[in-house]
This record gives C-alpha cells, sequence and structure tokens, in this order.
C-alpha cells in the first residue's frame, strides 16, 4: 500500500512523534509506502508531497512543530465551493494520481470536520486527533495537552514567589477558547485561587470576596488562572481584563501574564511522545485493516477508534462534575 499523510491546523508538541509512529510502523511492519504531504489540505491541492523514508523519520520523537508544515486550508469552505472552486474534487483526484491508497490527517477540531466530509465523498481517511486544548470530542486525551500543562504549571509555579514578594493578585492567561481544560490541569496543578474557565460563569464580586478572604486568613497574595475564552470586555485580553477588575474590586495591586504560543512550542513531554507513538502506530494498523473513515483515539488506557461522523461537530468540554472542579471547590478554589 501506499499512504499519506499530512498536519492540519494549529501545530503542537507530538506532532512528529505521531508522523513517526505512522510511518515507521507502516514502513517497518507493514511494508507500506509513505509519502508526506506539505501544508496540510493545501499540499494536496498543490500536489506538494515527499516520499518519507526512515532517514527522513529520523530525531523526530522530541522535535516540536511539525516537519511536513501546516495550513489552515478547509477545502470544503462555503465560499470557494459557492464560486465554483471545486477543492475537494481536486484533492480527490490529486490523491488518485498520486497512488494514495489511504491519507493520515493529523489535526485538530477543523481537521476532523474535514476529515468527515471526505469519508463521505468516499476518500479513504483515517485521522489522529491532536490538540494542546484537549477540546476533541471521542478520545479521553489528545498528545499536546500534557505538554501545555505541564509548561503553564510550570509558568504558574514561578509566578507564586514573585507573588508572594509584592503581595500581588497574579493573573494568568492560558490557552483554551472553548475549553477550559489547560486552564483547570495547570490551575489545579499550579496551585492557583481562582481557575476561570468558559465553561463555568464567574462573577467578578465573588473572585474580589475569595481575594479578600484569603488575605483574611493571612494569604497576603492570590493567583488567578484564567482560559483565554472566558468572557471580557471584547476590547482587552481577558487577563488584562481580570486584573484590573480585580485590583478594582479588591484594590490589591493586581498583574496580569499572557503565556501564549510558549504552550505550543518546543519538545513534547514523555507522555505524549508515548501517546503519540501509539496513537501513530494504531493509525497505520487499521489502514493495514482496511477500516477508513475513522478517528484514533483514547479510551482509558486503550487505543481504539471510532467513526469520523460521530466525532464531526462535537466538543469535549469541562462539566462541573469533573473531579478536579468538584475536589478544588471542596479546597476552596473559586471557580467564578
Ligand atoms: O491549537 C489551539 C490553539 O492553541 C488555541 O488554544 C489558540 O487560541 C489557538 O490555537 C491559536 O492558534 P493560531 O493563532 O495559530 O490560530
Amino acid at each position: 500500500m501506499k499512504i499519506g499523510i499530512l498536519t492540519s491546523g494549529g501545530d503542537c508538541p507530538g506532532i512528529n512523534a505521531t508522523i513517526r509512529g505512522v510511518c515507521k510502523v507502516a514502513i517497518n511492519h507493514y511494508g507500506m509506502e509513505v509519502v508526506g504531504i506539505h501544508s496540510g489540505f493545501q499540499g494536496l491541492i498543490d500536489k506538494d508531497v515527499e516520499i518519507l523514508t526512515e532517514k527522513s523519520l529520523s530525531g523526530l520523537l522530541n522535535q516540536g512543530g511539525t516537519i511536513l508544515g501546516t495550513s489552515r486550508e478547509k477545502p470544503f469552505k462555503k465560499k470557494d465551493l459557492d464560486a465554483g472552486y471545486d477543492k475537494p474534487g481536486i484533492i480527490a483526484r490529486n490523491i488518485q494520481e498520486l497512488g494514495l491508497d489511504c491519507v493520515v490527517c493529523i489535526g485538530g477540531n477543523g481537521t476532523q470536520k474535514t476529515a468527515a466530509r471526505f469519508a463521505e465523498i468516499g476518500v479513504n481517511i483515517v485521522s489522529v486527533p491532536k490538540t494542546i486544548d484537549n477540546d476533541i470530542w471521542g478520545t479521553d486525551l489528545s498528545f499536546g495537552f500534557d505538554t501545555a500543562v505541564s509548561i503553564a504549571t510550570d509558568a504558574i509555579d514561578r509566578l507564586h514567589s514573585t507573588a508572594s514578594s509584592h503581595k500581588r493578585v497574579m493573573v494568568i492567561e492560558v490557552m483554551g477558547h472553548k475549553a477550559g481544560w489547560i486552564a483547570l490541569y495547570s490551575g489545579m496543578a499550579g496551585g492557583g485561587d481562582v481557575i476561570l474557565i468558559p465553561e463555568i460563569p464567574y462573577d467578578i464580586k465573588s473572585i474580589g470576596e475569595t481575594i479578600l478572604n484569603r488575605i483574611k486568613k493571612g494569604k497576603t497574595y492570590s493567583i488567578v488562572v484564567v482560559a483565554e475564552g472566558i468572557l471580557g470586555d471584547g476590547r482587552r485580553r481577558v487577563g488584562e481584563y481580570i486584573a484590573q477588575e480585580i485590583e478594582y474590586e479588591t484594590g490589591i495591586e493586581s498583574r496580569e501574564t499572557v503565556l501564549g504560543y510558549i504552550q505550543r512550542g518546543g519538545a513534547p513531554t514523555s507522555f505524549d511522545r508515548n501517546l503519540a507513538t501509539r496513537m501513530g502506530g494504531h493509525a497505520a494498523e487499521l489502514i493495514a485493516n482496511g477500516q477508513f473513515g475513522r478517528m484514533i483515539a483514547l479510551k482509558g488506557n486503550e487505543i481504539t477508534s471510532l467513526p469520523l461522523n460521530e466525532v464531526a461537530g462535537k466538543l469535549n468540554l469541562v462539566t462541573e462534575d469533573h473531579d478536579l472542579v468538584i475536589q478544588g471547590r471542596r479546597m476552596g478554589v473559586c471557580f467564578g
């Protein structure tokens, strides 16, 4: 068999480990030929590809980003289709011309949606979930999340000493537009006193009370972790907005830090490397068994897969009955 592999959407630690996992198992174990497609679905429009050999797969385990490059190209965009630009048709034809028996798509929610559409029109697709946000439905975890949480936790750890020295409120804004997984996991691991996520509405007065109550108990500083997707005033970044509102409510000097793309860069943790390796190898196995139109998933400690049409359009969000929310509340963490 000859397979293609592409990475689409925002990059994330562990993509290269996944590419390595898919390709090494495909080449070594199944005797397949592997073609790397550059810049996501754009590479399938332009036929921008390279043959991947064992040599090209060296040194990838700990390398951040994606060796194939990525783009946010969405071939099923209504605007293009309405204008008569049939990108899906071009891609399907190019896949045939390149002689690909299947395409492996490594990507986030948008990519899963696109992959499901291609599966619907009869293109052989297997996808692997990738996002630091952990918001892909159908898998317990996606690789990249553990790395982002480690980076954010380290940043929160570092804020404690400066917050304590100056008796300040330190607000840290982490990634997560729709889902607050990074804020929840890093906030709890880093001992955050207030954790704000898009899934739970907040009241600035109760946040102020939490901080003032801490002072009454002799706790002279507070750490506030906010996900970038919480409601703000639309003019400032939410970290800045919350810091200013807290200072206004409590009279305590507050500062904000926006962690940004640092969360997405650099080497993956060993957990993410192994998750990526397992998911990648499983993708090659699905293809060898002729099981197409499926997304790889982690369920408990098992790697499995589910039909792409079950995944598309859904989100994995934090719920109030998550153990970390329940235990956090019992310990006095304010979730808004
Ligand atoms: O990959 C998801 C994510 O990291 C979000 O949390 C973040 O807001 C977004 O990507 C930003 O990515 P870009 O600026 O590349 O669109």
